[in-house]
């Protein structure tokens, strides 16, 4: 026998703020047509001055929670995926697991930008193939909009704010059974660190600094990247593109969706697209798409999801679940 990952419950939450590319246009020197053309994105919600990681992912948290039937007393590990943590330390998990009334269990962030949630997954997947956890709570949550230097139009057009989460449960199942995550796939390269980073950080200086992109050549590495990855896991489960019933992509640049999308030879109904309505909001893109695809009922028992994302670092990952 052997223990597997089951994704029971999936809540999101998205600041109430919405900003539209007209009203960007008119502070910064962009139009709603450049933005819609080149990144597919329509308009991104804001948090609001007090409005923090912390607070977005313990919505998430409590909407994953009730989807799932189970409440934080029953949870053994809180991971929260994110670029943008309250505080430089402690964890920004720790406090969400403060707010969740919890006093058992360990709480611990990730970073690996917009690949978080793919990251943290990957982590809670193997303590609970390991035994070492029955319910896990993991969280991609963001508030990207507090590292954006919004007088530069080639990045502050592209992100927005919000958080997802998921629980994971362990069950019980035979050694080679295909159930839930049937596996996750991590990559990173260091040397590419400087296509997409922020200028400054608590061991550089004493300023949080502000993000920098080299988007064309992120671009490129996106596209290959990723298709190479979503190949590595099908691959790895002897199945095919045409195995997939649903990709939920980390939401960049609609651009990259339909690319990636195209090389798997995948309809376009078939890929989960959010970033028109919430553009790039990093760690919390891939737990908001799948929220929205299981709430409205795309997502369904017993179909193949595959999640993939791809950020600074650079970093890069999939996940593939038997729903
Ligand atoms: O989440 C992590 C992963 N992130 C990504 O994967 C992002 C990947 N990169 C991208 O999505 C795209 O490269 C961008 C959306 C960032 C940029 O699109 P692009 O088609 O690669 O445009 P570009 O950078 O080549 O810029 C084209 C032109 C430039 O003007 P010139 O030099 O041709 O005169 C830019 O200055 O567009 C100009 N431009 C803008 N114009 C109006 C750049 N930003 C804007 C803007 N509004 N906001």
């Amino acid at each position: 026998m052997a223990f597997r990952s089951r994704i029971i419950g999936t809540g999101s939450h998205l600041p109430d703020q919405v900003v539209t590319n007209a009203q960007l246009s008119e502070k910064i020197d962009t139009t709603d047509e450049w933005i819609v053309e080149r990144t597919g994105i329509r308009e991104r919600r804001i948090a609001r001055e007090g409005e923090t990681t912390s607070a977005l992912a313990f919505q998430a948290a409590e909407n994953a929670l009730d989807a799932a039937g189970i409440t934080a007393q029953d949870i053994d590990f809180v991971v929260v995926a994110t670029t943008t943590p309250d505080n430089t330390f402690p964890s920004t998990a720790t406090k969400v697991q403060a707010m969740l009334g919890m006093d058992h269990g360990a709480a611990f962030d990730i970073q690996a930008v917009c690949s978080g949630f793919i990251y943290a997954v990957a982590v809670a997947d193997n303590f609970i193939r390991a035994g070492q956890a029955k319910n896990i709570l993991v969280i991609g949550a963001e508030v990207f909009s507090r590292i954006i230097d919004w007088e530069d139009r080639t990045t502050c057009v592209l992100f927005g704010d919000g958080a997802g989460a998921v629980v994971l449960q362990a069950v019980e199942v035979e050694e080679d059974a295909k159930v839930g995550i049937l596996s996750t796939h991590l990559h990173s390269d260091g040397k590419l660190r400087d296509l997409l980073y922020v200028d400054g950080g608590p061991g550089t200086n004493q300023k949080v600094g502000h993000v920098r992109m080299l988007g064309r050549e992120l671009f490129r590495h996106a596209v290959n990247n990723l298709a190479s990855v979503v190949g590595e896991a099908l691959e790895a489960n002897d199945l095919t593109q045409d195995d997939i019933d649903w990709l939920v992509p980390h939401q960049a640049n609609k651009r990259i969706l339909d690319g990636t999308a195209r090389k798997l030879g995948m309809p376009a109904d078939r890929v989960i697209i959010t970033v028109d309505r919430h553009a790039n909001t990093s760690a919390a893109s891939v737990p908001l798409a799948l929220d929205e695809a299981v709430r409205d009922g795309r997502i369904k028992e017993g179909d193949l999801v595959l999640m993939e994302a791809m950020g600074g670092g650079l970093t890069w990952g999939a996940a593939l679940v038997r729903w």
